[in-house]
């Protein structure tokens, strides 16, 4: 067997590995009546999410940037709603929250899956630079939004990344317009490892509760995420990816693990890959920063009505 092989083929201690798929994760686990919520709900590892979660009998409500992404997306499952939600557009997001709170029910699992990655010069909202602001404060405002709709023991799954470790001087805080010496990728980083310190706090701010809050790296895997990605480093990833990638299938495991595995109801503010514990940077277990950025987070939220 080969090196590539073995390393994929590994398990870790929760039976499930690299290549384990979502529908394998959820096999015999039953979502009937369970509501979940999930962000871009009609791509690449949000769809794959949904139809997994949605397969073993979970009501989806499937967030997309527009109405028509929505509904296509809710098309494609049983017992599903779409919404739409643009995350870079505050009032998006709170009509979206609005929708959301009118239907009156309660959310069991809430998934911060969409995201945007790299973009190759400075792309700024309200003087925020945008992938923070897609990634993380479109997010912020969505939980925010629904939290008194979570159920006692809802589950609020981060989509980070191992992409959080390019963020090496932190969040920088000093920094969100992204004007200090702009580089996709470091952007992109601060973006992830806000996603990991959401779960952070958030699991803070559980504490005494059933209510569980997880940040998950879902793998490589080629979907529209790479859309802006400069031709050679697709040509690379393209040529390489074989060894490391994953299939979307595989790629929605760690999520639909985290989201729904029993052995987890207790497990909080943790980071997963590979459907299993992962370590994370230092600043991804920083509390102080995680605090931090949920302040500043309430302040954009406040300027952006
Ligand atoms: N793929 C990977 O290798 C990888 C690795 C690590 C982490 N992740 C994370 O996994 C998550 C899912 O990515 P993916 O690979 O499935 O990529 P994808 O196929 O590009 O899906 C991203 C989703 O986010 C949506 N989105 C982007 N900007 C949005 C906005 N402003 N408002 C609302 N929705 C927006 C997209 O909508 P549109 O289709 O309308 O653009 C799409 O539904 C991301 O958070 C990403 O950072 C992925």
């Amino acid at each position: 067997m080969s090196l590539i092989a073995l390393v994929k083929g590994r398990r870790g201690a929760s039976g499930f590995g690299h290549a384990s798929t979502a529908e394998e994760v959820t096999q015999g686990i039953d979502l009937s009546g369970k509501t979940v919520v999930i962000t871009g709900a009609n791509s690449g590892l949000g769809a794959e999410t949904a139809r997994v979660l949605a397969m073993r009998g979970a009501d989806v409500i499937a967030l997309a940037r527009n109405p028509d992404k929505a509904a296509k997306a809710a098309e494609l499952l049983p017992r599903a709603v779409g919404v739409a939600c643009e995350l870079s557009e505050p009032d998006s997001v709170r009509q979206c929250v609005k929708e959301i709170l009118a239907m009156d029910r309660k959310i069991d699992i809430l998934i911060c899956n969409a995201g945007i990655m790299a973009l190759p010069k400075l792309e700024q909202k309200d003087g925020y630079e945008l992938q923070f602001y897609t990634n993380h404060v479109g997010h912020f405002l969505l939980i925010t939004g629904l939290m008194d709709a979570l159920s006692e023991d809802a589950r609020v799954v981060m989509l980070s990344s191992y992409g959080h470790t390019l963020a090496k001087r932190g969040i920088e805080l000093d920094n969100l317009s992204g004007t200090d010496s702009y580089s996709s990728w470091r952007a992109y980083g601060r973006s992830k490892l806000a996603n990991l310190l959401m779960a952070v706090e958030l699991s803070s701010r559980f504490e005494g509760s059933q209510r569980t809050a997880n940040a998950v790296h879902p793998g490589v895997i080629r979907t529209n995420l790479g859309r802006h990605l400069h031709p050679v480093m697709n040509g690379i990833y393209a040529a390489t990816g074989a060894i490391y990638a994953k299939s979307p299938e595989q790629g929605a495991a760690t999520t639909c693990y985290v989201a729904t595995n029993s052995a987890l109801s207790e497990i909080s503010g943790k980071y997963f890959s590979d459907s299993n514990l992962c370590k994370t940077s230092r600043h991804g277990r920083d509390k102080k920063m995680a605090k931090e950025l949920w302040e500043a987070s309430e302040k954009i939220a406040t300027e952006s009505v």
